[in-house]
């Protein structure tokens, strides 16, 4: 939710706008994560008054897409484009509305008064601003919006206005500030009273700094300035200004020599520039001043790492580039034949049928010895918990939960120690995810994250795991982490039945049949113009029922899913093992329904189903096994899957209707990759 960047070219000589551009490209990265409104702020020109010239901020900011406020900025003749500037701080954000509708004062950056003394972009959410707003009304502050970050730099600018005689540098002040605050939050401040200086932190939402220099860094381990050590050893604290030019060449990045920094709420906005990026932690502080980069961290917690490591990203460009599609999820749809096998690449061995995940490798002893696995996602991530659970507890032999995050939370579900909990999460910072993962934590399980995000939360707070590799998927609508989910735990469930001998033959099919995936991926994306044309008959319609069971359950529920989200239509995954308990009265001629039968133990059952359908003058739309004749002289329409062991089967029958929700939402005229109300990254509870 939210996405946050700023750039600090220091040292480089960068027109004003060479800084826009990079500010709005930095913000189209990330406009996945919200686009209600955005607004950038950046030095104004200098105010002219009787004792000496003083900074000034510029805040520009417009509702709707970031492609607006770039517009706007062209339309900016206050400000001179050509104007070449050494060092300058500029910070950009892109809005999913939570607090006040999307608008131009209820979008960041958000100031501490109508000088613009105090300006900060905040992605996250703060649960006790109607106290501290109530507070700092009390005491005389205005406020503009109806916005939880408002009271953020109201609440600086609270302390800095009190701050006496005492020399308070700028990191100090938000040390002080973030101390105030609870919920979620990454947040990047820029003032005119510290002009080319930088602070940034978090707590829960994810942030992380890019650096590029043409000269060799520094060090590329930071150690972190712990503040209170200072206090202890009685040193008198000094101001963040002086602390970062006091510290020593290795507690910083950068000597003073050219230098650009980029600060992002995930790598893609930062790839293009560089590749050596720093994640923060929680309670992280990062302070840029004179060029150099240092952390703080107010008091050293138990078995820190002490430092903060730079490191080099796997990212290429060209994987957050559209390319020749015409929608990142259409492109991420198309990836999945590369996608799934870089899930398995290095981690099975097809000559000697073995699996090893090197993250879970250490814990396999305990996870073998555990009670029951309990798997957590939410949307997307739990579907595909859904889809493996079947196959998890065969090859597990152990009890297998499958849980919504956010249920699981509201039940205080009991956990113990000897469960094992599994976190799957395409971004792995949604919140309801990282809440459930810090609850089992604290109840004593093992957990484990599956994630496609390096470096995120979950990966980070989580015991041990599994990236899935699927690469950056960028379309709200989430479709190639989903494969990809669902091949990494299909993967750790032959991993733990390596040495079950009851197994071995059904461990075999499995893994050729994962061996053979990519190609019948190709086969079923091929199918794609006989599904646009599906899509042609289908887009007028108000309602889509998707009809399945057993292992497709889970394509069902998916398949609703990404229908309802980007094309606004009603879906409804159904159980066709429900059907006749109530969706049965829905049926009749005019209601689209798709039915998935395909050749498994609940092939019998499904021709029921369909039978009962027929019999109501239903006209199924049916994805079933090439050349099934039986089924296809029922369909109203079919659409025939290549056929593969049928705990991998529901990849096959995923995809037709990723595809179909894509065009029915194309045809429909939405704008595919930012469904409204939706953002890619949901960082809120
Ligand atoms: C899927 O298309 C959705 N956008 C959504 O359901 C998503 O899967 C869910 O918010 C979980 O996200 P995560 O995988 O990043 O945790």
């Amino acid at each position: 939710m939210c996405g946050i960047f700023a750039y600090l070219n220091y040292q480089v000589p960068r027109t004003r706008k060479e800084i826009f551009e990079t500010l709005v490209k930095g913000l189209q990265r990330l406009e996945y994560r919200g686009y209600d409104s955005a607004g950038i702020a950046v030095d104004g020109p200098k105010k002219t008054g009787n004792e000496h010239n003083q900074n000034t901020i510029c805040l520009i900011k417009k509702t709707g897409k970031v492609k607006a406020l770039d517009e706007e900025l062209c339309k900016k003749d206050l400000l001179d484009l050509d104007e070449k500037l050494f060092t300058h701080f500029g910070i950009a954000h892109t809005r999913w509305a939570t607090h006040g509708e999307p608008s131009e004062v209820n979008s960041h950056p958000h100031r501490s008064d109508k000088e613009n003394e105090f300006v900060v972009i905040h992605n996250g959410i703060i649960t006790n601003y109607k106290e501290l707003k109530a507070y700092l009304i009390n005491k005389g502050y205005e406020f503009e919006s109806e916005t939880d970050t408002e009271v953020i730099p109201k609440l600086i600018k609270y302390v800095y206005d009190n701050r006496e005689n005492e020399d308070i540098g700028f990191s100090t002040l938000v040390e002080r500030v973030i101390q105030q605050l609870e919920g979620a939050f990454a947040l990047v401040f820029k003032s005119r009273n510290f002009p080319r200086e930088a602070v940034c932190t978090r707590r829960g939402s994810p942030l992380l700094i890019g650096v590029r220099s043409e000269y060799e860094l520094s060090t590329e381990d930071i150690p972190i300035q712990y503040n209170n050590a200072l206090f202890k050893e009685g040193v008198q604290e000094k101001n963040s200004h002086n602390r970062a030019d006091c510290s020593s060449d290795i507690d910083s990045v950068g000597d003073g020599r050219a230098v650009e920094y980029y600060f992002a709420s995930d790598a893609s906005a930062i790839i293009e520039h560089t590749n050596k990026v720093l994640y923060l932690e929680d309670d992280d502080m990062a302070v840029v001043s004179e060029g150099k980069l240092s952390i703080h961290r107010l008091r050293r917690k138990v078995n820190e790492n002490p430092v903060r490591a730079i490191q080099t990203l796997q990212m290429e460009l060209q994987q957050i580039m559209k390319g020749n599609f015409d929608a990142f999820m259409q492109k991420e749809i198309f990836e999945q034949p590369e996608s799934v096998f870089n899930t398995m690449r290095g981690r099975i061995c097809f000559d000697t049928n073995t699996v090893i995940l090197g993250g879970l490798k250490d814990h396999l002893k305990e996870i073998k010895r555990c009670r029951r696995l309990i798997v957590i996602g939410c949307g997307t991530s739990f579907h595909a918990a859904v889809a493996t659970r079947q196959i998890l507890e065969e090859l597990t032999e152990l009890s297998v939960m499958v849980e919504l995050a956010s249920d699981f939370l509201d039940r205080n579900t009991p956990v113990f120690r000897d469960d094992v909990c599994f976190f799957i999460s395409q971004s792995g910072e949604t919140a309801d995810t990282l809440m459930a993962l810090r609850y089992c934590k604290g109840q004593g399980a093992l957990t484990v994250g599956v994630t496609n995000t390096v470096g995120s939360s979950i990966c980070r707070e989580t015991d041990c795991g599994v990236h899935i590799n699927a690469g950056p998927e960028i379309g709200v609508a989430s479709t190639k982490a989903y494969t990809s989910q669902f091949v990494a735990l299909v993967m750790f469930g032959l991993m733990m039945s390596e040495d079950r001998l009851s197994l071995q033959q059904r461990r075999l099919d499995i893994i050729n049949s994962l061996k053979m995936l990519p190609d019948l991926i190709k086969q079923v994306l091929a199918l794609d113009k006989k599904i646009k044309a599906i899509a042609d008959e289908l887009y007028q319609q108000k309602s889509l029922l998707v009809m399945g069971r057993g292992y497709h359950y889970a394509t069902c529920l998916e398949g609703a899913l990404k229908i309802k989200e980007i094309t606004y239509m009603h879906s409804e995954g159904i159980l066709a093992g429900e059907l006749k308990h109530g969706p049965l009265a829905l049926i009749d001629k005019e209601m689209p329904v798709i039915m998935i039968i395909m050749k498994d133990s609940c092939y019998t059952k499904c021709q029921n189903a369909l039978e009962q359908v027929t019999a109501r003058s239903g006209r199924p739309i049916i994805l079933c096994c090439k050349d099934d004749t039986d089924i296809c002289k029922n369909a109203y329409h079919t659409l025939e899957l290549p056929q593969t062991v049928d705990c991998l089967q529901g990849i096959l029958t995923v995809i037709p209707l990723q595809l179909l929700s894509f065009h029915l939402a194309v045809l429909r005229g939405y704008d595919v990759d930012f469904p409204r109300n939706l953002a890619k990254s949901v960082t809120v509870e």
